[in-house]
């Protein structure tokens, strides 16, 4: 049989009539665990961990720097896999920022990201010693300053820079245009005016910019047009004001395949393009090249990721429609629902199987939008008790995750080298009440 449009990343394979995942056997998983269940392949996060980290060190020395922007999937056990690794992390709220610090991981590598830090972020921030700040309007900088200044500490800090580049992803997440809801623009002068007015404030020192252009990217264009624009930021900061910037950190973005149709990047190679182009451009600009950090989310653990699930109702709608249930739905994976976003379904344990059957995966919300993919093709006699897979969803699904009609969320269990382990347990009931007063 051909599993091409299948097998859409290396930790796949077929054994018999079952799906194996990181070299396991799902339905044994399914079996041990439960479902729903969300199962992370800990050697795949590790090796794209790698990835980043060793092309950005061969580019840049230890110049070169990885954040995980922990947005994607955050909870303890993934921080430790991020500091075993070296890399540094990315957290935009208070709760991401407590579940590093709850797991041990070093704070002075912490950033915290957020276009809305409240006072008491600030605090918690500073309380935890996160290692800087990425600043996004004005008014966060004089509360930063404000704080700061008056527990006697200097606070490291980075701008968001929006540097205004289209790059032609679905709206919903298009964070670098001029008119985003993130950071402070180049073109309007306030990218300028921020700068100085971190220059000129108490309690914060300027380390350098940050942008931050889009997701589930794969043209390297979009990467140099931000080179390009970044570069002659930083050269007009240093004309303009004299600052010599530390710090460049040109976000995160790089796509993964959902689906066979997506392509299969390169992502070392893309990541040498880039810094080729920085080089490149530095030099002409006449400036010092600045640390570089990258902060990738989803290209560092959404292939990582598979959730299983067990098959409720089939319905047959003659003429109309076919619909296969499962036990989760938009509460373990919302995406579809809030992005149309495509994924590869299989039926888990009857993979060899003829997929005569074209149905709309659904989940068990109380409401008709709650649907895991459309039109799928999988076998007509899927059954009650059968269990079916999604493909990549290591990240922003459990980060995504909630407790619409009160379902509780699925473990999140780690493979690692044939065995597994929790990472996450699986919510009880009582733990949906633990706060009802
Ligand atoms: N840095 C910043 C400042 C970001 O806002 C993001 C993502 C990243 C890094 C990481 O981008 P990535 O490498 O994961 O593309 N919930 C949406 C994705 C929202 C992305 C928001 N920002 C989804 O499920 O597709």
């Amino acid at each position: 049989m051909d599993f091409s449009r299948d097998l859409i990343c290396e930790n796949l394979s077929v054994c018999g009539d079952h799906l194996l995942f990181a070299g396991q056997d799902t339905a044994a998983l399914a079996e041990k665990y439960g479902t729903p269940l969300y199962l992370m392949d800990e050697e795949r996060i590790r090796k794209m961990a790698r990835i980043y980290r060793d092309t950005l060190a061969e580019c840049f020395g230890d110049k070169g720097h990885v954040l995980f922007a922990s947005k994607a999937c955050s909870f303890k056990r993934m921080y430790g896999i991020m500091a075993e690794e070296g890399l540094s992390v990315d957290v935009v709220s208070g709760g991401e920022m407590t579940t590093a610090y709850k797991a041990g991981f070093p704070m002075d590598k912490v950033y915290f990201h957020s276009n809305n830090k409240t006072d008491a972020d600030i605090e918690l921030a500073l309380d935890y010693g996160v290692g800087c700040f990425v600043v996004d309007h004005p008014e966060e900088l004089t509360a930063i300053s404000e704080i700061a200044t008056r527990r006697g500490v200097t606070q490291p800090v980075m701008l968001r820079i929006t540097p205004g580049i289209d790059c032609h992803t679905y709206e919903a997440v298009n964070t670098g245009k001029a008119d985003s809801k993130f950071g402070s623009a180049i073109v309007t002068g306030d990218a300028a005016n921020i700068t100085w007015m971190a220059l000129t404030s108490t309690g914060v020192e300027l380390k350098g910019f940050h942008c931050h252009i889009g997701s589930q990217l794969f043209d390297s264009e979009v990467y140099f047009a931000t080179v390009d624009v970044m570069v002659d930021f930083l050269k007009d900061m240093k004309d303009t004001f004299g600052y010599v910037t530390e710090k460049l950190d040109i976000g995160g973005g790089y796509g993964v395949r959902y689906t066979a149709n997506d392509p299969e990047i390169d992502i070392a190679a893309n990541i040498r393009a880039v810094a080729a182009r920085m080089k490149e451009r530095v030099a002409e600009a006449g400036i010092e090249m600045p640390h570089i950090y990258m902060e990738p989310g989803r290209s560092l653990v959404a292939d990582a990721g598979l959730t299983l699930y067990t098959v409720g109702a089939v319905k047959r709608i003659e003429g109309y429609k076919n619909y296969v249930s499962v036990d989760g739905g938009m509460t373990d994976n919302p995406r579809y629902a809030l992005y149309q976003s495509e994924y590869t379904v299989l039926p888990a344990t009857k993979m060899t199987a003829h997929r005569d059957m074209i149905a709309d995966v659904v989940g068990r919300c109380c409401e008709s939008g709650d649907i895991i993919q459309p039109d799928v093709k999988l076998p007509g006699d899927m059954k009650r008790g059968d269990l079916v897979a999604v493909l990549t969803t290591g990240a922003y699904n459990y980060s995504m995750a909630s407790n619409y009609n009160r379902i509780p969320r699925p473990p999140v269990v780690m493979l690692r080298d044939g065995e597994s382990y929790v990472a996450v347990r699986r919510e009880t009931y009582e733990d949906i009440v633990r706060l009802d007063e």
